[in-house]
């Protein structure tokens, strides 16, 4: 593991405890199974009908997985490398009785069978963990069986450089789209270095891995907003997320 992501991952397992402070509130958010927005379950709607084995990485608070379970996905195998986080994520899916297993893992080098998974599910704060786009393609299209889906759903790479100024959307003036990294000044904080992929970059990657585009868009609703902040950024004329659907050929 490169130095930048051990720095990450001990910013993570710092953050995370507040996954365990708010358990009671997280196990509340998540025994709803509303953790996907809309235009994820639209998207999803007729891979979710199939009951599909899913694999998460990046797995996070493990809301997400509930939700995918709710919605049809037969189990749910996540994948972090924060200790703190797979403990509080295992606690709850056992307490709701939800098929999700967590693995206490890096990715990529996730320690799944290859072509266990039907669907791999991720994003929401996912991809910028990322310093090797590559290697993460590489081993999303091993775990997945032929014909099976990656989605993801994530910020839109244009979203660093919005400021949250409430009057208007302005640029900051200290990033750029075509930067290589920044330092997270927001959640999980503690110095951690967030990489940059523009879409053509993800778009590229996840094709010349061997899976096949099948949509693409971009959103003006940012998926994770501040506590208190109404940035005039997220007010509908910029884009501030985006889905992606494909299937490995
Ligand atoms: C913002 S969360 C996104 C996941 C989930 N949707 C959520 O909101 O909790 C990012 C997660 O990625 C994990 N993570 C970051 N880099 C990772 C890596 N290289 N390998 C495994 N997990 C990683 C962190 O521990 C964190 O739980």
């Amino acid at each position: 593991m490169d130095s930048t992501t051990r720095a990450n991952r001990s910013a993570w397992e710092t953050a995370a405890h507040k996954y365990v402070d708010e358990y009671d509130d997280h196990l509340a958010q998540a025994a709803t199974g509303s953790e996907l927005v809309d235009i994820e379950r639209d998207l999803l709607r007729e891979v979710l009908s199939r009951s599909p084995a899913v694999v998460h990485p990046q797995s996070g608070h493990g809301l997400d997985d509930i939700a995918l379970v709710r919605a049809g996905a037969r189990s749910v195998v996540g994948v972090d490398y924060s200790s703190v986080t797979v403990g509080a994520a295992q606690r709850r899916a056992d307490e709701l009785g939800a098929p999700c297993r967590y693995v206490i893992a890096a990715v990529p080098g996730m320690p799944l069978a290859s072509t266990c998974a039907d669907l791999v599910y991720t994003g929401k704060g996912a991809l910028i963990w990322m310093p090797d786009l590559v290697a993460w393609a590489r081993d999303v299209a091993r775990v997945l069986r032929p014909a099976g889906h990656l989605f993801v759903y994530e910020a839109h790479p244009a979203v660093p450089l919005w400021t949250w100024d409430e009057d208007e959307p302005r640029i900051r003036a200290d990033r750029s789209y075509f930067g290589r990294a920044h330092v997270n000044d927001t959640f999980p904080g503690n110095g951690a270095v967030e990489w940059q992929w523009t879409l053509g970059q993800i778009v590229t990657t996840v094709a010349a891995a061997g899976m096949e585009i099948l949509h693409l868009s971009e959103h003006p609703e940012p998926f994770w907003r501040a506590g208190g902040v109404s940035a005039a950024a997220w007010g509908g004329r910029l884009p501030n997320s985006f889905a992606l659907l494909a299937r490995k050929t």
